[in-house]
């Protein structure tokens, strides 16, 4: 029986459902782990992650598709940058298959809670990961916790498709040869005081640029950026110190191979954002999200596609993935989980 939840109405919020899993890895290896109703977390006050940030997180959705099933989009490679990230971070690796296995439980688990078709929400998979021992001197935890939850959400930015305005942000996001290529916890912390400066300021989100040069465009604090060019051509900056968003590497699959677009995926000057068509944001929780002005520092960069809906090159980006991930399109193989 579906939750009584509103779900046309929720936005991206934490909702406590039913389960979650937990694995704990002690003495050199992960046990066996299970579901529990309990959702709090019992550390040392002087845990590794409490104490020097030792956590990595992922985020992906579960989705009812058009025919009823449950499914999920390309756990494998959250499963795979969970590894990535787990590594610099000196955090032991929890195994993929076991990741999976943990994503199919707690769907399960939880299956009243997936919104249905149709409804505009989605269920968002919260995986992460963290050091629970106590540590002092600056070293990995011995122990740590591998943990998934998951909550219904709604759009990522209030007014779902509605394009956003975002700023240049004067903080920087990731270092060159930091850790802007992992999903460390850490990244996020030092986003929260640029993200409050923004919205106090009356902009949705932050653009980063390159730290090194400020001439290079990054990511902002939960996207990666899709530009379109005035001939049609998709346009993504390639960065070591930016996210490898999953979405973005669908879309511009999608752009090529379904749509017979031209991608490009190369480092993007700020300088040539102003003669970009289209810009949108992209990533689990963003989905697609339409920028429609840039402010700079007193410059504004307004996109032709305006202020009132998405770009038409945006819009069958849109359109084609959330159809692959709703089943209404056929997905490419190995880019859908049925949870049974
Ligand atoms: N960039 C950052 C900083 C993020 O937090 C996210 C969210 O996961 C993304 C990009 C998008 O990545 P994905 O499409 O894999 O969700
Ligand atoms: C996601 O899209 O899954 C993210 O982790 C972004 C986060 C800012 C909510």
């Amino acid at each position: 029986m579906s939750a009584e939840l509103d779900w046309g109405n929720l936005g991206f919020g934490y909702i406590k459902t039913p389960y979650r899993y937990v694995s704990r890895y002690t003495h050199g290896k992960w046990d066996e782990g299970a579901l529990t109703e309990d959702d709090k977390v019992t550390i040392s006050e002087c845990a590794g992650v409490l104490q020097y940030a030792q956590t990595a997180f992922e985020g992906l959705k579960a989705y009812t598709a058009k025919d009823g099933r449950i499914v999920t989009f390309r756990p494998d490679l959250n499963a795979e940058r969970l590894e990535q990230s787990a590594k610099r971070l000196e955090i032991p690796v929890f195994p993929k298959d076991r990741f999976l296995q943990a994503v199919d439980m707690v769907v399960k688990a939880n299956r009243d809670y997936v919104p249905p078709y149709g409804s505009g929400a989605t269920l968002y998979i919260r995986p992460y990961i963290f050091g629970s021992s106590p540590v002092i001197g600056v070293k990995p935890a011995e122990e740590y916790e591998f943990r998934m939850f998951c909550t219904p959400v709604g759009p990522y930015f209030k007014g779902g498709a509605k394009p956003i305005t975002i700023r240049v942000s004067d903080f920087d996001r990731a270092a060159p040869r930091g850790t802007g290529h992992i999903k460390a916890g850490l990244n996020y912390a030092m986003s929260l005081h640029a993200i409050m400066e923004a919205h106090r300021q009356g902009f949705d989100e932050n653009m980063y640029l390159d730290p090194a040069t400020r001439t290079y465009v990054e990511e902002t604090g939960g996207a990666n950026f899709l530009f379109v060019t005035k001939d049609g051509k998709v346009v993504t900056p390639a960065s070591d110190s930016i996210l490898p968003s999953i979405t973005r590497r669908s879309l511009c699959y999608v752009a090529e191979h379904i749509l017979g677009m031209t991608v490009e995926h190369r480092p993007v000057k700020f300088e040539e954002v102003k003669d970009f068509a289209e810009c949108g944001l992209c990533g689990t929780a963003a989905v697609i999200s339409p920028v429609g002005r840039i402010y700079d520092h007193g410059n504004e960069i307004n996109f032709p596609s305006g202020m009132d809906e998405m770009g038409p090159v945006t819009r069958r980006l849109y359109e084609t993935l959330t159809g692959i991930q709703m089943g209404r399109l056929p997905a490419p193989d190995g880019w859908i989980r049925e949870i049974k």
